[in-house]
């Protein structure tokens, strides 16, 4: 964590975002999601639609809280309210990233640090996040004390997929660090 800075998002960091989000999801999925899913992510698209998301503060995805090391962003979260009516968990997860390089050295548990910060901020104490099933990296939110919820199939881009949710029914532990 040395020299690494949690900050908000601004419009600015779009493009920085995009990279991460990309070169994550082709570490990340590969064999996951399909090759030509995968093949055809474009981190100019995703940077222009970040775009849109930061300049629109109404934008359900609006939030998003960046780890920035010398002037790059190598992780990021995207967080807001609760996205499918869950009346017991009010809070959303929607996205966390740290490239590679930069994993298993508590950037991630920052991140969800100022993620829980910005909710409670809003007056939202609790906080599920969805994850793919196969996806290795869902023991992270084990270790931040989230308890398995259920699970569901989403159509994503054509594809099918499997997920399971984690939740958390008070997320004050987790702001405090
Ligand atoms: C998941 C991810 C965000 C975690 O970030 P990170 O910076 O590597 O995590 P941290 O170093 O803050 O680890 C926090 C805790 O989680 C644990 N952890 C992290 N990744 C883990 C893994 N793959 N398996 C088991 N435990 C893991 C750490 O051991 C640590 O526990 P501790 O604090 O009790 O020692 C990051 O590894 C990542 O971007 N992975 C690829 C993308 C992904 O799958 N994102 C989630 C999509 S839903």
């Amino acid at each position: 964590m040395k020299s690494i800075l949690i900050r908000d998002a601004t419009v600015e960091d779009a493009s920085g975002i995009a990279h991460v989000h990309v070169s994550a999801w082709l570490e990340t999925y590969r064999g996951l999601m399909s090759d030509e899913f995968l093949d055809g992510l474009s981190v100019e698209q995703r940077a222009n639609r970040w775009k849109q998301i930061l300049n629109n503060s109404s934008d359900a995805y609006h939030r998003v809280v960046v780890a920035g090391k010398d002037g790059d962003i190598v992780g990021f979260a995207n967080y807001g309210k609760e996205q499918s009516g869950d009346s017991d968990f009010l809070g959303e997860l929607f996205a966390i990233y740290v490239l590679k390089k930069f994993q298993g050295q508590g950037i991630g548990r920052e991140l969800v640090k100022r993620v829980t910060q910005g909710l409670l901020e809003q007056e939202i104490s609790s906080m599920l996040v969805w994850v793919l099933m196969e996806n290795p990296y869902q023991r992270f939110y084990e270790s931040l004390g989230g308890v398995y919820l259920r699970e569901r199939t989403i159509d994503f881009a054509g594809e099918l997929l499997h997920e399971k949710a984690y939740g958390w029914t008070d997320i004050c532990p987790l702001a405090e660090g």
